[in-house]
């Protein structure tokens, strides 16, 4: 038997084919543009998705028996607002996670809705990222596009429509909507009310294991599959990366170093950070996660890399960084390319390099940046210890932990072993595991990750360099409170 994740991400969609054993068989990816048409917005085109996956599939089911593909499961970026007319034709772009024009809404919904409502409708306080205020943007400075939507969808939902005509979603993805009652699974009718939206436009809800239909004929002949083949509902990425490392259950850790950077705590209970710095939301596996997210992670080395540099070896570029230079380095990196998120909250807040001298190099520089991602994840690490929560060890998964460098400075600022899995494709494997629970293969999300996850490498941290890099964090610390109110002038 053969299962199909689909990791519907925000420079490409990763195509993974799986079998019953857990290993991966193929794998496609194919990139879509990202558009910025005003600094701090980000948009993208829910068609390049769906074309991307129409053209996608069949190259990656070449060559084996389509009668073995059993289910499809996706993990998508979150957040992202997809409205649909009476004729289900896409209204305007997609308003992605990492867009940052809501800072109005956002004030609006936390200072005069009031965050305490809101985390009592929803669990969570209002972030500009999030779905609700870009509705109400929508509301606001696109009147007759407000009017014609008739479904309101998140980006992965979008695939799971086209290939379904379901309109669904699931609990983890629109825990992130901020129109869910994340601890009821239902949605608020506070939330719709605020947000001038009823039920019928919003997508029904599942469970991410849940099948929620089959292929449509014209799209199982494109794809070159079987109009059986079962579609789940999937998970938000990060839900979906962690059941693809195995972080399921209570206690589990996982670090997300992607075009975001997150860190998912999962847990078997409802909980809510009273500061609402974590999101509090539904997990794929049937509980509950608190999370942490930055905005810009492995993409600010990606822009520093391809923008900056000009330069797509990014190996040969970290091997200049030698061991005695690591934290040691005078050089620092605040990594809100877009603003940030978890945890300070700031649209305004901008990319800056501080305590250059006429001896920096560019390694030096590229290691402030690696070491800038590292430093803030740790700013999120912190909320969990003021919350009480132990993280002794952790996953982690994306794009930048494929990088050894990256990893060992990651694990000496947070001074705790990170462990990769043997299939680190995280998002894509998790919606793979999450078709063959829809399919009956495993009873449970856990049960199909306790058979399926091993872990393949630890980077261990090493005292001395955790105390160097200790160090270093309290300075870091320092240089955020000292420009924030320089950020809204420069804007
Ligand atoms: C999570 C978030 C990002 C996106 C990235 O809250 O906004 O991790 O899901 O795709």
């Amino acid at each position: 038997m053969l299962y199909i994740g689909i990791d519907l991400g925000t420079s490409a969609v990763k195509l993974l084919l799986v079998d019953d054993r857990g290993e991966v068989v193929s794998e496609v990816t194919r990139e879509y543009p990202l558009s910025f048409p005003h600094p701090g917005w980000s948009e993208q085109e829910p068609e390049d998705w769906w074309s991307a996956v129409l053209s996608g599939v069949p190259e990656l089911v070449a060559g084996v028996d389509a009668v073995d593909v059993r289910a499809i499961g996706l993990g998508g970026q979150m957040h992202g607002l997809v409205a649909l007319d009476m004729d289900d034709s896409v209204i305007r772009p997609a308003i992605l996670w990492n867009d940052g024009r809501t800072a109005k809404e956002t004030d609006y919904l936390n200072n005069v809705v009031g965050r305490g409502k809101l985390s009592q409708y929803t669990a969570n306080i209002a972030f500009a990222g999030f779905t609700a205020p870009k509705i109400l943007w929508m509301r606001s400075n696109e009147p007759e596009n407000f009017k014609k939507i008739a479904k309101i969808m998140l980006p992965k939902d979008y695939l799971v429509y086209k290939m379904t005509g379901v309109h669904a979603t699931d609990y983890s993805d629109a825990s992130g909507m901020l129109l869910l009652d994340v601890q009821h699974r239902r949605w608020s009718r506070e939330m719709m009310e605020i947000c001038g939206v009823s039920e019928e436009q919003l997508p029904r809800l599942y469970d991410s294991w849940q099948c929620v239909g089959t292929l449509k004929p014209e799209v199982a002949a494109a794809f070159g599959l079987s109009e059986s083949v079962k579609v789940c509902a999937g998970a938000g990425d990060n839900a979906a990366a962690a059941v693809g490392t195995g972080t399921v259950g209570a206690g589990g850790c996982n670090i997300s170093l992607g075009t975001s950077g997150t860190i998912f705590i999962s847990s078997d209970k409802f909980g809510v950070d009273p500061n609402n710095a974590f999101h509090s939301f539904a997990h794929a596996d049937g509980g509950y996660h608190l999370m942490g997210c930055m905005l810009s992670a492995a993409s600010c080395n990606k822009w520093w890399m391809d923008e900056i540099t000009n330069d797509t070896d990014y190996p040969a570029e970290q091997a200049k960084i030698d061991d005695s230079r690591l934290g040691r380095s005078h050089v620092y990196f605040l990594p809100y390319l877009m603003g940030e998120r978890s945890p300070i909250n700031d649209t305004n807040a901008r990319g800056t390099f501080i305590g250059l001298t006429m001896d920096t190099t560019h390694a030096d520089m590229t290691q402030a940046v690696l070491e800038g991602v590292a430093f803030a994840i740790r700013d999120s690490f912190e909320v969990a210890k003021n919350l009480g929560i132990d993280i002794p060890r952790s996953n982690i998964c994306g794009g930048g932990a494929k990088s050894p460098l990256w990893r060992k400075i990651l694990a000496n600022v947070l001074g705790i072993p990170l462990d990769m899995v043997t299939t680190e494709q995280g998002p894509g494997y998790g919606g793979a595991v999450l078709a063959m629970v829809a399919d009956g293969r495993y009873p449970t999300v856990k049960d199909a990750c306790d058979a399926l996850v091993t872990v393949a490498s630890t980077t261990e941290p090493d005292p001395e360099l955790t105390a160097l890099y200790n160090e270093r964090y309290g300075k870091f610390r320092l240089i955020y409170p000292a420009l924030r109110g320089i950020f809204p002038e420069i804007a």
